[in-house]
């Protein structure tokens, strides 16, 4: 039998003695008897073989790590990588005059919708040729490559910012969506008598050199999920307001990245 080596790391021998503390103190807490802690047991490990414990963890923790890190700070508040962000999306290359157009099936359903955008820096220096990654559901709250059966870099893509830290982008809206609710995050969802949707957002990774890379959401004043979200990532920094311009939608929105 090969024997495991393990790499002592003391930030890892930290979180971990910590964790295994503070899932102690939760168990005396909850006061578990035997019966229970099977069950949880048993669920956890249905969690895990049923792919689920990324999509538990972002919908229960990843903003807590985020706002923590960065709430008080200068700059756009990140929200929420989520579990639908994939590598590798299509270049959207710029056509002078004309607004980037995320890639889409022909005809696409959905409202058409144009999103401008400016990336700014902490001092207030427009950035051009930011790297922005962007990526959203479909008009049956689907993404490509996860739940709907559309080509798997629908409604995905990246293109750059222009000289003043612009872009437009013409796309459809995103809708308010669940997140899956039929195995074990739904079941505990259930338990906790807390409903599973999330408000329509855009989703979007900025990378510029020099500069922390900012993960981050877009979402739309009076959607009426916004303050329950059931994954807490919404936050006032990243609301924008959806004009009806009669033939199509409009909003905007300025982000501002963090030096590195
Ligand atoms: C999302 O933003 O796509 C997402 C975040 C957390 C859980 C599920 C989805
Ligand atoms: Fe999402």
């Amino acid at each position: 039998m090969s024997e495991k080596v393990i790499q002592k790391n003391a930030r890892v021998e930290e979180v971990y003695n910590l964790f295994i503390k503070h899932m102690k103190v939760f168990l005396e807490e909850a006061n578990l008897n035997h019966e229970e802690y099977t069950s949880f047991v048993n669920w956890a490990d249905r969690l895990g073989r049923e792919g689920e414990l990324p999509l538990f963890a972002d919908v229960f923790f990843e903003s807590h790590v985020l706002r923590a890190m960065y709430t008080d700070k200068p700059g756009t508040q990140p929200s929420l990588l989520g579990p639908y962000f994939i590598e590798g999306s299509p270049f959207i290359e710029s056509e002078p005059g004309k607004p980037l157009e995320l890639t889409q099936r022909p005809g696409e359903k959905g409202e058409l919708f144009y999103f401008k955008g400016n990336v700014s820096n902490v001092d207030g220096k427009a950035l051009k040729n930011v790297k922005i990654e962007m990526w959203q559901n479909d008009a049956s709250g689907k993404y490509s490559a996860f739940d709907s059966d559309a080509p798997r870099y629908n409604l995905r893509g990246h293109f750059y910012t222009d000289e003043n830290g612009n872009f437009e982008v013409k796309t459809i809206v995103p809708l308010p969506y669940s997140i899956p609710d039929q195995g074990p995050t739904g079941e505990f969802l259930g338990y906790m008598d807390q409903h599973p949707m999330r408000p329509a957002h855009l989703h979007f990774m900025f990378e510029a050199e020099g500069h922390e890379t900012l993960i981050t959401q877009v979402f739309f004043e009076g959607d009426e999920w916004l303050e329950t979200d059931v994954a807490d990532g919404v936050r006032l920094d990243l609301l924008t307001k959806l004009k009806d311009k009669g033939t199509h939608k409009e909003s905007s929105l300025n982000f501002v990245m963090r030096k590195a």
